[in-house]
């Protein structure tokens, strides 16, 4: 049988990025990603100026995506957007876009929960990628989240344990502006941590009440009042230990997520492991996963390094799944900045 291919156009601007894809079903014939470079002077995403940002970039991210998957309006089946969680004024440009583009196109819309799209983008068809069976768990770390998820099925979720403080991005966007790295830090910290030595310093690992939540504003303090204390015997410490600095931080964080993973594991018996969001972009995060296949039996499952931070192709194959159980919204849906992952 010869089903008709679904081509979807789907918008992701829910922080500070513009991104639009086209997927043909779970293939995606592009993906085109806006960065905003303006938030960097100002050491984090200012939510005013990532609005109109998004407003100067949507127009021509839309048309460069429809260039390069070699689509012509007329032919798209659906339009999506990212409905939450997000900064509100970034999601209101993707979200009245959306609705107009399908309004005019007179064509299905889908609003796309940004949390299961980060999990979902393992199931973007890719040769060299393999996609996990359900039940998997799924551990999304990303600048806002960090969770440990058991996916029973596309959107069957249910969250074992989440941060009750900083997200893992946070951790590393942090301890990067306390050593003066720019941001988003976390990239800086990953590219030094791999010239330094894991062991040359070591931080605390906090314990929580639920042994499956996470906490990590505890471990920003410590760097802080580690790092003030090394400068006043050496003014010059940071400049002199960076590498291994940023190696030791980023090893209390590896750690602190394989405990975790281990201890979800163990509860239940799932050995899947899925990791997803910005953060799972890390080097050092990627061969710990990768090494754990041996190490202790389990089979992971690494995102492609274009779809683990925001991108609207994680946006484009969740709204194929929804367009297969003709999971429509009219024009009264709106965006919403807090939203779970159940949602
Ligand atoms: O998923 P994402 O793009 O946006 C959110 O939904 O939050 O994640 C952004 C986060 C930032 O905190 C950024 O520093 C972090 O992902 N990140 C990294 C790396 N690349 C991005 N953290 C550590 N190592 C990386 N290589
Ligand atoms: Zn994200």
């Amino acid at each position: 049988m010869n089903k008709k291919t679904i081509y979807i156009l789907a918008i992701e601007s829910s922080c500070d990025d513009t991104s639009v894809a086209v997927l043909a079903n779970d293939v995606v014939l592009s993906n085109v990603v806006a960065n905003q470079e303006i938030h960097s002077k100002y050491g984090g995403v200012v939510p005013e100026l990532a609005s109109r940002a998004h407003q100067q970039n949507i127009v021509p991210v839309v048309q460069q995506a429809l260039v390069q998957a070699n689509i012509e309006k007329k032919d798209l089946s659906a339009i999506a957007f990212t409905r939450g969680p997000g900064l509100m004024g970034s999601l209101l440009v993707g979200t009245s876009f959306a609705k107009s583009m399908a309004l005019a196109l007179n064509i299905p819309l889908i609003s796309v929960n940004h949390m299961q799209a980060h999990i979902l983008a393992h199931f973007i068809k890719d040769e060299a990628q393999k996609k996990p069976e359900f039940p998997f768990i799924c551990l999304t770390i990303s600048g806002g989240h960090t969770q440990l998820i058991r996916v029973n099925d596309y959107f069957s979720m249910e969250i074992l344990g989440e941060t009750i403080d900083d997200a893992v991005g946070e951790a590393f966007d942090k301890s990067a502006k306390i050593l003066g790295l720019p941001y988003p830090g976390g990239p800086f910290v990953d590219k030094n941590a791999q010239l330094g030595d894991p062991t040359a310093f070591e931080f605390p690992k906090p314990k929580t009440k639920n042994e499956l939540d996470f906490s990590f504003s505890g471990l920003k303090t410590s760097i802080l009042y580690f790092i003030r204390k090394k400068e006043k015997e050496n003014p010059n410490f940071i400049k002199e230990n960076l590498l291994d600095i940023c190696a030791s931080i980023q090893q209390t964080i590896i750690d602190i997520l394989l405990i975790k993973l281990k201890k979800a594991v163990k509860k239940t018996g799932i050995t899947s492991i899925a990791i997803a969001g910005g953060v799972s972009a890390n080097s050092g995060i990627r061969k710990t996963l990768i090494d754990a296949e041996k190490k202790y039996q389990w089979q992971t499952y690494i995102p492609k390094f274009e779809y683990t931070t925001d991108n609207a192709a994680m946006i484009g194959i969740t709204a194929y799944y929804k367009y297969l159980n003709a999971n429509f919204e009219t024009t009264a849906v709106s965006a919403k900045a807090r939203m779970t992952v159940l949602e």
